[in-house]
């Protein structure tokens, strides 16, 4: 057993309704000029732009504002915005949406500090020294973007999906209001629980010993997602389901449930140049991964994991053989993403034919090996890719 860790995540997380009266008082900590970040208008209809400006009004604050950001964000748009905070001298940045607008917030953040593309340090061409502070205001639960300190960027030139990460980027105060996540579209719910679900899986599913309690939290973060997804799914407006999604997501990555093991995520390894070549919703490649994955890694050595996840999450009666146990196990969880949640399940209904597989496949694995919970050759990930078809 390797329980050897540091655990810092000193985000200060304001929950829930009507918090945002603390907004003003927790910017001025760190600077008066201040940059909005936010994506292509979702914050617009809901109302949550101008509840923003209302309650940054007469507080002393000069706000300016950066729309625009798209899902899967690109680093043009991330140098834009860098060049923006540079010619107004920007403090503070405000991120308010998804992961994408948060991500993207990390960058500019960072991107100040440096003199060039940013691309050169997504992808650690040059290092990352420091981060403008980072307040964000959760709009979809999903990537714990909200609570960790790393990004994902996009370059479309180069059909590359890169993350990176510093403590600098770890977001100083979060709000995190369930009712801000009403508005997302029953799609975006699926996905983003797909997404939040995986971070678990790329920790749990790992041979490696580790701390009971860390199993068992991860066990009980996958319950609340099942419960709760097609709740929030049936009924929008529902609170708590809104709210054990978002703190959720929050805790799927913030790093409670590493435990010091060797993590090599390999579905977002995978899943990225899925992506970056098709541009698809991120939650949405890893549903149609995922089940595949647990397939191609099930063998004697992996059985015990899936064992016990079929009978802590599923309630699968324990006394059948391990081996039914895990496919039975695989099989339920299939069909919560294309059944309960309503995912497309396959490639083909998505728009993705083979003629990148082999390159997607040697660009997830480096030219190398993903050593995960099983190790993944430029091969293996191709096999995968072909049962997704
Ligand atoms: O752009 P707007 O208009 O805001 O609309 C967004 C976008 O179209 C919409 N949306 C967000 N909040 C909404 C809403 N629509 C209605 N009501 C609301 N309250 O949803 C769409 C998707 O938004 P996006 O931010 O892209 O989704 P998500 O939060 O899933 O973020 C995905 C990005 O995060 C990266 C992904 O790779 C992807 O680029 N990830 C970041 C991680 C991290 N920082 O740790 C880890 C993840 O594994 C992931 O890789
Ligand atoms: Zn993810």
């Amino acid at each position: 057993m390797n329980s050897t860790f540091i655990y810092e995540v000193p985000t200060k997380i304001y929950f829930g309704e009507g918090q945002l009266e603390n907004l003003a008082s927790e910017i001025k900590k760190y600077g008066k000029r201040v940059l909005l970040t936010y994506g292509g208008g979702s914050i617009k209809k809901s109302g949550l732009y101008d509840e923003v400006h209302k309650v940054l009004k007469d507080q002393g604050i000069e706000l300016f504002e950066f729309g625009g950001i798209e899902p899967n964000p690109r680093h043009t748009t991330v140098n834009a915005a860098i060049k923006l905070c540079k010619e107004k001298k920007i403090e503070v940045l405000l991120a308010v949406g998804g992961g994408s607008v948060i991500d993207a917030t990390k960058f500019i953040g960072a991107g100040t500090f440096y003199n060039g593309d940013i691309w050169d340090i997504v992808t650690r061409k040059a290092p990352i020294t420091n981060c403008l502070p980072i307040i964000t205001i959760l709009t979809l639960a999903a990537t714990g973007s909200e609570m960790d300190a790393g990004g994902v960027i996009t370059n479309l030139q180069t059909n590359d999906k890169i993350g990176n990460g510093h403590p600098s980027m770890l977001p100083k105060v979060s709000f995190l209001n369930p009712v801000n996540t009403y508005t997302v579209s029953a799609y975006q719910t699926a996905c983003g629980s797909a997404d939040i679900l995986s971070h678990i899986f790329e920790v749990y599913f790992n041979m490696e010993p580790d701390l009971y309690m860390l199993d068992c939290i991860s066990e009980s973060l996958i319950k609340t997602v099942i419960k709760f997804a097609p709740i929030a799914i049936k009924e929008p407006n529902n609170y708590e389901a809104r709210a054990n999604l978002m703190w959720a997501s929050s805790w799927a990555i913030n790093g409670l449930i590493d435990g010091g093991k060797d993590q090599p995520w390999s579905c977002h390894s995978i899943e990225h140049e899925l992506s970056a070549y098709y541009d698809i919703t991120h939650g949405l490649g890893l549903a149609i991964l995922t089940p595949r994955w647990m397939e191609y890694c099930l063998d004697e050595r992996t059985v015990s994991k899936f064992y016990q996840f079929g009978v802590n999450v599923f309630d699968i009666d324990k006394s059948l053989p391990p081996m039914v146990v895990a496919k039975k196990a695989i099989a339920l969880l299939s069909e919560f993403f294309f059944k309960t949640l309503g995912l497309k399940g396959t490639f083909k209904e998505i728009g993705i034919d083979e003629s990148k597989f082999e390159l997607m496949a040697a660009k997830a694995c480096r030219g190398k090996t993903i050593k995960g919970f099983k190790p993944l050759k430029k091969e293996d990930i191709e096999n995968i890719f072909k049962m997704c078809r």
